[in-house]
C-alpha cells in the first residue's frame, strides 16, 4: 500500500514535470521589445519603466534578435541598439533577475521584426540545410548563455496566409451580398519540408540546451498556418511552451476596404472559420498539445482604418469602404496602430469631449458580446475627412481572453507588448499596466 501510494506520487510528479515545464500555472510571459527603448517621447520604454511590471510576468520575453543571412548565425537585430549601447541592455535585461529571483527571461529570435527578402526567405533556406542549422544552434546557445538568459523563443518568420479578401456592394445591402474571395494562393511551395526541417530544428536545439535546462518555445506568430508548418505531435516534446500569436487577423495593411474585429476570441463569420482565438488554441489541443503548453498572446493595442462616406454611420463591423490605415498616433507613429493609451486618451474623456475634427472623441462600443473585442469610431465628416474606426484590446477584452485561458485550462497568456499597455498609467489615474493587471487578476 504505502509503496503503492509511493509510486502513484511519484507518477504524478513525473507527469506534471513533463506537461509544465515552465512551473506552476498560470504563466504570464510578457513581451519586451528592445525597440522601445530608444523611441522618441512618452512611448519610451525604459529598464525602469519596465520594474513595475516584473511582479506581475513570471517570465520576460526579450526582443529581438535576428539572423545573418550568411553566417546563418544568431545576432542582436536591432543595429541602432547595438551603436548606443553595445550589448549592455542584453545584460540589463537578464539583471532583472536580480530584482525577481523566480522571472525567468527568454531571448527572442524573429517575431515579424527582422528583416526577410520574401523571395528567399532565410529563415527558410536556414531550415533547408542541415550545414545552416548548425551555426544558428551554436550562436544561439552561447547567446544565452553568454548573457544569462534562462532560454530562446522561436518566433521564426514562416510566410504568411494571405488575407481573405471581402468584397461586397456599396450601400444597405452590402452585408447580404458579401462574398469572400480566397483565391488559390500558395503560400509555400515547400511547406512539407519546411515542417519536417523545422521539427529537426528545434530537436537539435533542445538537444543543445538540455545540458543547460535552457528553455525553448516557440511563437506561432499572426497569421501563420498552423497546419502547413507545424507537426504538433513530433515537435511538442521537444518546446516548453507555445504561444500562439493570435491576432492581427484583420488590419488595415492586410484588409485595407473593411474593417473588422483584429483578434476576436470567437468566429466572426462562417466564411472566415479560423481567425480568431478559439480555433487556433483547439487545433494545437486536437493536434495532441498539452494545455498547459500553450498560451494565448493578447496584444496591447489596436488596429486603426480610416473610414469614408460610404462607410455608413453606425459603425457595425465589417465596415465597408474603408481607405487603409488611419493616421498615426501621436507618441507610437506607427500609421493604422494605436497603442492602448493612444485609443484610451481618443475615447470620450473631459479633455476632449468639446473638441471637434480629427481631435474630437471616438464613440466607444465596447465589447457587449465578449466574444470578438472592443472597438470605437467616428463617422467621417460632411466633407469625408475624419472618419476612424478602431478594433482594439481593452483591461477588459483581455481579461476576457485571460477568462478563456482558465476556463480552458491552458497554461497561460503571453502580452504582447509591455511598451503599448498604458505603462505610465497616463489613462487609468496613474495605475500602470491596466491591460497586464486585469490579465493577472483574472489568471
Ligand atoms: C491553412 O492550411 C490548410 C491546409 O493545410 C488550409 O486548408 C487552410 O485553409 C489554411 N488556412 C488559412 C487561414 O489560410
Amino acid at each position: 500500500m504505502k509503496l503503492f501510494a509511493f509510486v502513484s506520487v511519484a507518477v504524478v510528479l513525473l507527469a506534471i514535470g513533463q506537461t509544465d515545464a515552465l512551473g506552476g500555472s498560470p504563466h504570464v510571459l510578457c513581451y519586451y521589445d528592445g525597440g522601445s527603448y530608444i523611441r522618441e517621447g512618452l512611448s519610451k520604454l525604459t529598464l525602469n519603466d519596465l520594474e513595475p511590471a516584473l511582479q506581475f510576468c513570471t517570465h520576460l520575453i526579450y526582443g529581438y534578435a535576428g539572423i545573418n543571412p550568411t553566417s546563418h548565425k544568431l545576432v542582436s537585430n536591432n543595429e541602432k541598439l547595438e551603436l548606443d549601447l553595445g550589448s549592455s541592455l542584453l545584460r540589463q535585461v537578464t539583471s532583472l533577475k536580480k530584482k525577481k529571483p523566480d522571472l525567468k527571461v527568454l531571448l527572442s529570435v524573429g517575431g515579424d521584426k527582422d528583416v526577410v527578402d520574401p523571395e528567399n526567405n532565410k529563415y527558410l533556406t536556414l531550415l533547408e540545410s542541415s550545414n545552416a542549422r548548425i551555426p544558428f544552434i551554436n550562436s544561439a546557445h552561447s547567446l544565452v548563455k553568454t548573457y544569462g538568459f534562462d532560454g530562446l523563443d522561436l518566433g521564426w518568420q514562416f510566410p504568411k496566409n494571405k488575407p481573405k479578401k471581402v468584397h461586397g456592394g456599396i450601400g444597405k445591402f452590402w452585408k447580404g451580398f458579401k462574398k469572400i474571395f480566397t483565391g488559390d494562393h500558395i503560400v509555400d511551395e515547400k511547406s512539407e519540408e519546411h515542417k519536417e526541417e523545422f521539427v529537426a530544428l528545434v530537436r537539435e536545439l533542445k538537444n543543445a540546451f538540455r545540458p543547460d535546462g535552457y528553455l525553448l518555445g516557440l511563437s506561432v506568430l499572426p497569421n501563420v498556418n498552423s497546419s502547413l508548418f507545424f507537426d504538433v505531435p513530433a515537435l511538442i516534446n521537444n518546446l516548453d511552451y507555445v504561444n500562439l500569436h493570435a491576432y492581427d487577423f484583420q488590419t488595415p495593411e492586410r484588409n485595407n476596404e473593411v474593417a473588422d474585429f483584429p483578434a476576436p476570441i470567437n468566429e466572426l463569420n462562417e466564411r472566415n472559420p479560423e481567425s480568431n482565438v478559439n480555433f487556433q488554441v483547439n487545433y494545437w489541443i486536437n493536434n495532441h498539445a498539452p494545455t498547459s503548453k500553450i498560451n494565448v498572446g493578447i496584444p496591447t493595442y489596436g488596429r486603426a482604418w480610416k473610414i469614408t462616406k460610404d462607410s455608413g454611420l453606425t459603425g457595425l463591423p465589417p465596415v465597408a469602404e474603408a481607405d487603409g490605415v488611419a493616421p498615426a498616433g501621436l507618441q507610437t507613429q506607427i500609421p493604422g496602430f494605436l497603442s492602448w493609451p493612444e485609443v484610451c486618451a481618443k475615447l470620450p474623456n473631459p479633455a476632449n469631449q468639446h473638441l471637434k475634427g480629427a481631435d474630437g472623441p471616438l464613440r466607444k462600443v465596447g465589447d457587449p458580446t465578449k466574444r470578438f473585442g472592443s472597438y470605437a469610431y467616428r463617422s467621417a465628416d460632411d466633407s469625408g475627412e475624419n472618419g476612424v474606426w478602431v478594433g482594439y484590446e481593452d483591461p477588459d477584452t483581455a481579461a476576457l481572453k485571460a477568462a478563456f485561458v482558465k476556463t480552458r485550462g491552458l497554461g497561460g497568456v503571453a502580452i504582447v507588448d509591455l511598451s503599448f499597455d498604458d505603462f505610465r498609467g497616463a489613462c487609468t489615474g496613474g495605475e500602470k499596466y491596466p491591460i497586464l493587471r486585469a490579465i493577472k487578476y483574472k489568471l
